[in-house]
């Protein structure tokens, strides 16, 4: 989700750190270059390859595939040999006896039913559970959120939250969530199982509970739910994961939009100001639903933020919402298991100038009994980030108690803690990043990468050494080295993911290596590609461990001139942060979801917000129908390679 919800904007902070702290933490230019460079020569140091990012080898990427053309158009652009099939768009069919979509006849049940707007974060889960298959599982897909001037006539985006019916925002509700579908391949071709009894719709009004230690906490509670546990719905879902014992996580984003009413006018008020709610909401459902209205319900807001957990191969389990995990805009949540069982998840919170998480359970995972685990995420250590030049950073923890996180400043208890963990890590004294989005952990090498999406707020006596650049119009991707996983070689179950300080290093800077006012850095050869890329939102890694990016620069698109889409490089060897151009999406769209089969012979990719920027009335694209009278619709596309090879090889 891009520029319209401003996650370029920096929150203000009521309590944040002092501004001498923070000017002892800025760095000049000059510095930030010393500091870039420092974590290269540490990374020497550390063992990774020398001058891994300002490589000087004329040696080119493991990447076997030649690019489509980088341009935008009103089609998507897949790259020669290989086929783009369009799996499932909004308004297909999801349960049994779904309608067909009709966009002149919307209405809640249907879209209830039906495949949900913008797919985001999706995750291929194999069938049966446990296996390797990679021609039959399930696809999970969330529906980040809705675009009314894009659904129904009339409307455009300064006017939606003010007309929208409450038929409209019913159905906008309905659209939210998440699709569970079963898919098949046979031959060359992809497709959704009718009737499936996996398939499911998670909606804005599904059913689900609130476990952890802030469950059942008073600012939790409702008019509709005194107990504090039971909460209607699931929306912004961006990013998200899959856990060692096979639930996936998705993550509660941009959910201050959904919200009216004037929040100053709350006991929450400072809270839902940290949390960038404002009496101008995005969607308008406030005018209809007294729980969208903070005056009415000021606890409301408080029960989204979260991390969700479902099980997809159980359609009548009931999602959870893990406040042990913290309540931040979530980016995604993505787990890696230590050697002693216990399991972390990385969490970014996509605004300018927010942190960079890390949960560690208290608890073990034994692989042996994956059943066996059932609220692994509700105990455990939340931590945030805090950079150092040089190449190191260290975790600070998130305690209730510790420092300065006491009844002193405002926190009463482990809840307060959760419920406010911004205005926590700001006490802390986090580093403030360039909107985290995406982190990873390499399931190969152990390394993390953070996709930083940019901040043009940044000034440029503001920058940082893992901030380098002010404004950052392009985005960047830093690379987190834990010990044990600082050798070329190290396997991911090396990697110390509990330790209190990494190493780290700027693996790429983004934008044009042939524009020297965009201060990109990538491999010495990266000019030579021809191809370059802007705003790294989602990274998967492939089988070989090589780092695929999709991209969403928002309205900086058009700017650009460049297509968002699907990129890769190395990440290890002579090819390292050698970018290529897989995949472009089509005018208007940024790239979500990148998923794998197991076999890597299928990448499934969702094109969100085709069109965006334009209305229904007049669309910039009408992919991937191009039929008269009907709009973009956002969709999910299989990607393979036309000889069946391995996508990469
Ligand atoms: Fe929903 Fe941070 O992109
Ligand atoms: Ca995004
Ligand atoms: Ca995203």
């Amino acid at each position: 989700m891009n520029g319209f919800d401003s996650d370029d904007l920096p929150i203000a902070r009521p309590h944040g750190p002092s501004l001498a702290r923070l000017n002892a933490e800025r760095m000049g230019r000059r510095e930030m270059m010393t500091g870039l460079l420092a974590g290269t020569a540490g990374a020497a140091v550390a063992g990774l390859a020398p001058g891994a990012l300002l490589a000087a080898t004329r040696d080119s990427s493991t990447l076997t595939f030649r690019s489509p053309k980088h341009a935008i158009g009103d089609d998507h652009a897949v790259a020669p040999g290989h086929a783009g099939q369009v799996l499932i768009r909004w308004g297909d069919p999801v349960l049994a006896g779904a309608p067909a979509f009709d966009v002149t006849k919307q209405d809640a049940a249907a879209q209830g039913a039906q495949f949900g707007y913008n797919n985001d974060f999706m995750a291929f889960m194999p069938l049966p559970r446990g296996s390797n298959a990679s021609d039959h599982g399930l696809l999970c897909v969330s529906h980040e959120y809705t675009m009314a001037e894009l659904m129904w006539p009339g409307l455009t985006v300064q006017t939606r939250a003010e007309k929208v019916t409450r038929a409209q925002a019913d159905v906008e509700i309905a659209a939210h969530g998440h699709s569970i579908l079963e898919i098949k391949k046979s031959g060359a071709a992809w497709a959704v199982v009718p009737g499936s009894r996996f398939a499911r719709r998670l909606t804005g009004g599904t059913e689900m509970r609130l476990s952890g230690p802030a469950a059942g906490h008073a600012r939790l509670k409702t008019k509709a739910d005194p107990s504090g546990t039971k909460v209607l719905g699931t929306f912004n879902n961006c990013a998200g994961g899959v856990t060692p014992w096979g639930t996936v996580l998705i993550a509660e984003e941009n959910i201050n939009t959904y919200f009216g009413g004037e929040p100053a006018m709350t006991d929450e008020a400072a809270n839902h100001k940290r949390m960038g709610l404002s009496a101008c909401s995005r969607y308008g459902w406030w005018r209809h639903h007294d729980r969208f209205n903070v005056e009415k319900e000021p606890g409301e807001p408080n029960r989204f933020g979260w991390i969700v957990e479902f099980d997809p191969y159980d359609p009548n389990s009931v999602p959870v919402k893990r406040t042990a995990l913290g309540r931040f805009k979530h980016e995604g949540a993505t787990c890696a298991v230590l050697r002693d069982g216990r399991v972390v998840v990385y969490s970014g919170d996509d605004q300018a100038g927010e942190y960079l998480y890390r949960f560690v359970s208290e608890g073990r995972f034994d692989s042996a009994n994956p059943a066996g685990v059932r609220d692994l995420l509700d105990k455990g250590t939340l931590s945030v980030a805090k950079f150092k030049a040089g190449g190191t950073m260290e975790w600070r923890p998130l305690v209730f108690g510790q420092g300065p996180l006491t009844a002193a400043n405002g926190f009463a208890g482990p809840a307060d803690v959760l419920i406010e963990t911004r205005r926590a890590a700001d006490l802390v004294g986090a580093t403030p990043m360039d909107r985290p989005e995406d982190v990873e952990p390499s399931p190969r090498s152990g390394r993390v990468y953070v996709a930083l999406t940019g901040n043009s707020t940044r000034k440029a006596d503001a920058t940082d050494a893992a901030n380098p650049r002010g404004p950052n119009a392009f985005g960047h991707i830093v690379e987190l080295i834990p010990p044990g996983a600082e050798t070329e070689g190290a396997t991911a179950a090396d990697a110390r993911h509990d330790a209190e300080r990494f190493r780290w290093n700027v693996l790429l800077m983004a934008g044009d290596p042939k524009n020297p006012a965009h201060g990109a850095q990538y491999h010495a050869r990266q000019a030579e590609e021809g191809v370059w890329l802007a705003s790294p939102d989602n990274v998967a890694f492939d089988e070989k461990g090589r780092l695929w990016i999709s991209t969403d620069q928002g309205s900086a698109q058009a700017k650009n001139n460049i297509p968002d889409g699907m990129y890769a490089c190395d990440l290890e060897g002579p090819g390292r942060g050698l970018v290529k151009f897989f995949y472009g999406c089509p005018r208007g769209a940024e790239m979500c979801g990148p998923a794998f089969t197991p076999d890597n012979r299928t990448l499934f990719v969702a094109v969100q917000h085709p069109g965006e920027g334009s209305t229904y009335d007049a669309p910039s694209t009408r992919w991937p129908d191009f039929k008269a009278g009907v709009p973009p619709r956002p969709a999910v596309v299989a990607l393979t390679r036309k000889d069946n090879g391995k996508i990469g090889s």
